[in-house]
């Protein structure tokens, strides 16, 4: 029996490669040629699988361009480049890779935590150009996360991970804000307590994004949300850029609204709202939260399984759209 045809649209790791030339016939883009959503569609013709890195663009335009298309399997946790209705519509099912990144984002969300609020980046672009010239009692003061109280928006298991780093680790309080609250044992394990939007932004002193973004957490912080935080407070999103009305933060750095931010994901990255790069009091990140090389080969590798499982086995684990899998049983 022929093998079926898969395309890896981004360069991944070689051995993942191998592991999947074994399931299908595989056409890689290992040079990582960044295509148009054009190019995109000419190299699904007549292909059944796609291996997605969570940037490539899975709306009706393409499904409709690509009859052949059964599964998209993504090598990130965020679906939000699938319009998974239409991709239900089409009978194609999605996946994500959760899981295998928790522990690696939650480290960096806490080290992205830690620049903003200790002013690291300032401190070495101000070493670097030559200005330390005497030690002064107020050079670059930041203020303390110990002891503080970190605010987490959307607690899944990200959230969940910076909660007990800041609780256990740091000695924070922990409050956040969900859509649905956790069961008590969970807020028991994790230290965090539930409280409302607004009271999170009033409350924080480092408020940390790991909400998913969807057309309903679209600009979930923006001017009036910023508004309400203590001019003392921090920002910190690891999640999606869009959650985020950057031009609204850039004006609230410039006023000092808050007192800094920390950025690893921007609205329409890997361009950036150029009063980002003006600003001193923001850290700025390339999308890097997962980027360890253990943590990046598990995310690739669960990306290969749900492939592997849709074809060969029974159903991929991290199926967005279930749905679709239950037809295709049924
Ligand atoms: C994810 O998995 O969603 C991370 O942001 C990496 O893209």
């Amino acid at each position: 029996m022929s093998k079926p045809s898969l395309l890896v649209c981004r360069a991944i790791a070689p051995e993942v490669i191998a592991r999947l030339e074994q399931h299908f016939e595989v056409r890689a883009n290992q040079a990582d040629v960044p295509w148009s959503q054009a190019q995109l569609i000419e190299a699904l013709q007549g292909r059944q699988a796609l291996f997605a890195t969570g940037s490539e663009r899975i709306d009706a335009e393409l499904l409709q361009a690509c009859p052949d298309l059964r599964i998209c399997a993504n090598m990130s946790v965020g679906f939000n480049n699938f319009d998974v209705e239409a991709m239900t519509a089409h009978g194609v099912v999605g996946t994500n890779a959760p899981g295998v990144l928790t522990e690696t984002t939650a480290d960096f969300g806490f080290a992205l935590l830690l620049a903003t609020a200790r002013r690291v980046t300032e401190g070495e672009r101000y070493l670097r150009a030559g200005q330390w010239t005497r030690w002064q009692y107020n050079t670059l003061v930041g203020s303390d996360v110990h002891g503080s109280t970190l605010g987490i928006l959307g607690m899944g298991r990200i959230g969940q991970a910076l909660a007990r780093r800041g609780h256990f680790g740091f000695g924070m309080k922990v409050i956040y804000h969900n859509r649905s609250r956790l069961e008590e044992s969970v807020e028991l394990e994790t230290g965090a307590r539930y409280v409302s939007k607004d009271e999170l932004l009033c409350r924080a002193d480092h408020l940390v994004l790991v909400l998913p973004y969807s057309k309903t957490s679209h600009h979930a912080i923006g001017a009036a949300e910023l508004a309400l935080m203590k001019p003392t407070a921090t920002l910190v999103n690891i999640a999606r850029g869009g959650i985020v009305d950057d031009a609204a933060l850039v004006q609230a750095l410039r006023d000092r609204h808050i007192a800094a931010a920390g950025l690893d994901v921007y609205e329409g990255e890997p361009m950036l709202h150029p009063g980002l790069l003006e600003v001193p009091n923001v850290v700025l990140t390339p999308h890097i939260g997962s980027a360890t090389g253990p943590t990046r080969l598990a995310m690739a590798n669960l990306a290969a399984d749900n492939l592997i499982d849709f074809f060969c086995g029974d159903g991929p684990t991290n199926s967005v759209n279930p749905e679709v899998l239950n037809e295709l049983a049924a």
